[in-house]
């Protein structure tokens, strides 16, 4: 059913994401029925121009080839005449004067502008009356990341944002929250008896996260360098996945059942001391190497890169989440740029089976059971388990049980932001993080930025194309443990 009649207002508008993500998605929206004819677009930029211009430049991406296409061009051709441009400077107040003329009714403002503008765009919605809601007319905000740069910073943000506005309004984008095999985290484990009875520190060993991508820097060095794989990837879509792995159950479905539980976990997840943060957190940063096929050069001769700069490209922790149901269970993450494949996965690994009645196989040597979501790509959920190896001797084999979303249903070519922007109009805040949810990741980090800040050591290099640094290893190693390897279907690990 459509989501109610919205303007979707879009501070940012010919930047890279209102083009590479935002409009593929309205466009999605629209020729799925997921926004009616009385949705509009009224885009916000610096840049000169008007209407047609705007049209004419979102136009010229998408709507062409891929798959779809005819479809998405006559969507296109559908939203077009509903897309406005407002030019301004959005530092300024004339700006809003104009939007008030322009938009009625149910509005939602999208910030797809660098960060450090957040905070005044906010403040002049606000002294402008355009945040004002009445019972049959909607005010929203959309705020992308980064939120914030640090824990004090995300504090200082979100201060000044509910200091003008109510956190029922504030729609904080964590675009991981909108890929299908996330959500389908908390369907698998709260729709199922067997899955759900387990989950604990009784039976899981370990949990890994990994987000590990094939693209290098690129063209993004000035807000890369200032951020880092720490900050880029983890308070955020990294700690969203554990949320969902470590929450508890909610008592029902609502947005704030669930925001609350995951807000809770976050909260738990142990304030390492500098020693602690040393010991536990590994940084990496690539040098030139080839990723599949292609060329890639040193991190630090990337265009807008410090030649000298310690930003790390890769990240790897260990984390406790101090409750009851995961006392001792350590959370390993990585992320980093530039490695051997694009995965990102969650890995449950189960303790050994308190005895072993085969003979010739203690219990601790029997492969351990595994549960693997597979995030993207091939996303997938495949559990590791131990049978009868076919034969006269009794011998165990372990096998994979394996599901493939794309085995068992057209999940289409969605971007992942349809969702979000569909309950942003629909007022569901559920896929959208609360304040001391950013809060709490940030909070977990803090040690290590602080310890990174002030530390002489260099993060150590990994070879473009490779699997990360050796210490990332060694931080697994120490307990006993191994990363999962990296091989989702159809690529091969060298
Ligand atoms: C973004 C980061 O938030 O997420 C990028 O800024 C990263 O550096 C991207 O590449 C990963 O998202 P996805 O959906 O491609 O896994």
């Amino acid at each position: 059913k459509p989501a109610p009649p919205t303007t979707l207002v879009i501070f940012g508008a010919f930047g890279d994401l209102t083009r590479r993500l935002l409009m593929p998605a309205l466009i999605n929206m629209t020729r799925l029925g997921l926004v009616g004819d009385d949705f509009h677009v009224l885009g916000v930029g610096i840049d000169e121009g008007n209407d047609q211009t705007l049209r004419d430049a979102l136009g010229s991406f998408d709507a062409k080839g891929g798959e779809g296409a005819g479809e998405k061009g006559e969507a296109w051709a559908r939203l077009k005449d509903r897309v406005g441009y407002l030019q301004g400077d959005f530092t300024k107040d004339d700006v809003y004067e104009a939007l008030k003329t322009r938009v009625t009714g149910n509005v939602a403002f999208y910030f797809a502008v660098p960060a450090k503008f957040f905070g005044d765009i906010v403040d002049k919605l606000a002294e402008h009356g355009l945040m004002a809601e009445t019972p049959h007319a909607f005010r929203r905000i959309a705020i992308e990341k980064p939120f914030g740069h640090d824990l004090a910073s995300a504090r200082d943000l979100n201060a000044r944002i509910l200091d003008k506005v109510s956190e029922a309004q504030v729609y904080r984008i964590d675009h991981f929250l909108g890929k299908e095999t996330v959500q389908n985290i908390m369907t698998a484990r709260f729709a199922n008896m067997m899955i759900e009875r387990v989950w604990n520190s009784d039976c899981i060993a370990h949990v890994q996260i990994t987000a590990a991508e094939t693209v290098d820097v690129g063209t993004r060095g000035k807000f890369y360098d200032a951020t880092g794989a720490l900050r880029d990837m983890v308070p955020n879509h990294l700690f969203q996945l554990l949320a969902m792995v470590a929450m508890e159950p909610p008592a029902n479905f609502d947005a704030e059942a669930i925001r609350n539980e995951k807000g809770k976990v976050l909260k738990a997840v142990r304030a390492y001391s500098p020693a602690q943060a040393e010991r536990n957190g590994v940084r990496g940063s690539y040098t030139a190497g080839k990723v599949q096929g292609h060329e890639v050069p040193d991190y630090t001769a990337t265009a807008d890169v410090a030649p000298d700069s310690h930003t790390e490209t890769y990240v790897a922790l260990k984390l406790m989440v101090d409750t009851w149901r995961w006392a001792g269970v350590p959370f390993y993450l990585r992320t980093g740029k530039a490695m051997t494949c694009r995965d990102t996965e969650i890995v449950i690994t189960f303790k050994p089976v308190p005895f072993a009645s085969f003979p010739g196989a203690a219990a601790d040597m029997l492969p351990p059971n595994r549960l693997i979501i597979q995030i993207q790509p091939d996303e997938g959920l495949s559990m590791d388990i131990n049978i009868k190896r076919p034969g006269l001797e009794v011998a165990t084999a372990p096998i994979a049980l394996d599901f493939r979303y794309a085995d068992a249903f057209d999940i289409g070519h969605l971007t992942g932001y349809e969702s979000l922007i569909y309950d942003l109009f629909a007022g569901d805040q559920t896929l959208f993080q609360r304040a001391d949810a950013i809060e709490a990741g940030w909070a977990a980090v803090q040690p290590f930025l602080d310890l990174w800040a002030t530390d002489q050591s260099i993060p150590e290099q990994y070879q473009a194309g490779t699997l990360g640094p050796a210490a990332a290893d060694a931080l697994l190693a120490h307990d006993g443990h191994a990363w999962h390897e990296l091989a989702p279907a159809g690529q091969t690990v060298p």
